[in-house]
């Protein structure tokens, strides 16, 4: 046998900034400065955008184009942006991973070259699997532009679209050269997926961090009110919360079955696919975390007060925490259950799921009890089958 070490270090990079295609600002093009080392070309860049985010802001096309003529001499722009369509519509038209290694090829981008990626989750990780399968891997930078993102999945280090159905199925590891999160672009958004991005930040704060659950407390009513200013400090550390798992963690290629930062996704990914998509991925988890907080106080790992602090705030930063499908049942069995095999199997090996323990601890389990999940579903409908969002009261069933 013959056995070497590879050890490779990486750098990964959120920047936060405001108005990144305006000529005056230096990121992008320090960025690509720094990386195109003593050479004197242009790097090639590809822009892939949105189509949903240029939609929303009729102005954008025109400043990249000015940005790209102010910064031509480093950042060699190979014609105006692939304008492709977002959402997780994107992620299932494997003919847009065509398009963009179409362009790839066409443009004559390399190893040496970037390709950026602006726009929500579904398009980052569609372009981000484009630029790291073609050659064997381009380098990558993401601009996320929704508070999902921007907190939580784009500046994570996975790349993917669906495939068979199934949501992820091909995709790639691989860290970004950077992520920019430009919050300029969170204004454009619908006032309930400038929300959804919140929910992510009470998630990583109950298993992680106590101390940005208190934050995100006493700063409730201005979340509520989508005030700038609150939802730019609760991105921060979200997203900085998530490079620690990633960078800190142990596991950042995922090769364990452990997925904290999936803490109440299980059934959230469930009730997302059983509404029809009624439900967006925020509003689901936001539910999705009651049930397994719920559940763990039933078995009595989490104490009754920190529970209901819990939901107490997912109420009152505007998330319901009920909806009608969690009690639909097939052949007399709970639907949403069947998310706990289908969870199983997407992470792969033994079911890993996350229950909290009390504010900013948790603990993993590997089995969950059924009976007890029903009774859970019950007591979400009799405590918020009818309830708007808001403070919770201590009415509990038993
Ligand atoms: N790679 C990862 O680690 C990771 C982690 C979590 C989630 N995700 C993925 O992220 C995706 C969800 O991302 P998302 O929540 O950002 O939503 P999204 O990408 O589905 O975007 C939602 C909609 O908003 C539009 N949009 C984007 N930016 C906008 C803006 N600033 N103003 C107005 N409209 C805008 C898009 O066109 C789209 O129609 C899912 O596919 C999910 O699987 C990936
Ligand atoms: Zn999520």
């Amino acid at each position: 046998m013959i056995t070497r070490t590879i050890q490779l270090t990486y750098e990964h990079r959120v920047i936060f900034t405001r108005s990144i295609f305006d000529p005056a600002n230096p990121v992008l093009r320090d960025l690509i400065a720094t990386a195109r080392g003593t050479g004197r070309h242009p790097v090639k860049t590809l822009l892939v955008v949105d189509q949903g985010l240029a939609t929303a802001d009729p102005l954008l096309e025109e400043r990249i184009a000015r940005y790209a003529e102010a910064h031509r001499e480093v950042i060699g722009f190979t014609g105006a942006p692939l304008l492709l369509p977002g959402g997780e519509a994107c992620k299932n038209d494997w003919s847009l991973v065509e398009r963009i290694w179409q362009r790839i090829h066409a443009d004559g981008i390399c190893r040496h070259s970037f390709v950026i990626a602006a726009g929500g989750g579904a398009l980052l990780d569609l372009t981000g699997f484009a630029a790291t399968t073609a050659h064997r891997g381009i380098r990558h930078i993401r601009l996320p532009t929704t508070t999902l993102s921007q907190g939580d999945g784009g500046v994570g280090v996975k790349n993917g679209v669906n495939y068979f159905g199934k949501k992820n199925w091909v995709g790639t590891f691989a860290i970004p050269h950077a992520v920019v999160n430009d919050l300029d672009f969170l204004r454009l958004l619908p006032p309930p997926q400038r929300r959804a991005g919140i929910i992510e930040a009470i998630k990583v704060s109950l298993i992680r961090d106590r101390s940005l659950f208190e934050t995100m407390e006493a700063m409730s009513g201005s979340l509520a009110q989508l005030e700038e200013q609150a939802l730019e400090t609760v991105i921060r550390r979200s997203a900085e919360l998530h490079m620690n798992h990633i960078a800190l963690g142990g596991d950042p290629f995922e090769l364990g079955s452990a997925r904290p930062l999936d803490f109440g996704h299980w059934s959230a990914h469930k009730l997302e696919q059983i509404s029809g998509f009624r439900l967006g991925h925020g509003e689901a988890v936001a539910i999705g975390m009651a049930v397994d907080l719920i559940y763990a106080h039933r078995l009595g790992l989490l104490s009754a007060e920190d529970e209901q602090r819990a939901l107490s705030l997912i109420r009152a930063v505007g998330f319901d925490l009920h909806a009608p499908e969690l009690t639909i049942r097939q052949n007399g069995e709970l639907v949403i259950v069947r998310g706990l095999e289908e969870f199983r199997e997407h992470l792969g090996g033994e079911l890993t799921i996350t229950l909290v323990t009390g504010i900013g601890r948790a603990v993993e389990v590997h089995e969950m009890d059924t009976t007890v999940l029903s009774q859970v579903l019950d007591e979400l409908t009799v405590r918020f089958g009818s309830a708007q969002a808001g403070p919770v009261s201590a009415s509990r069933v038993a």
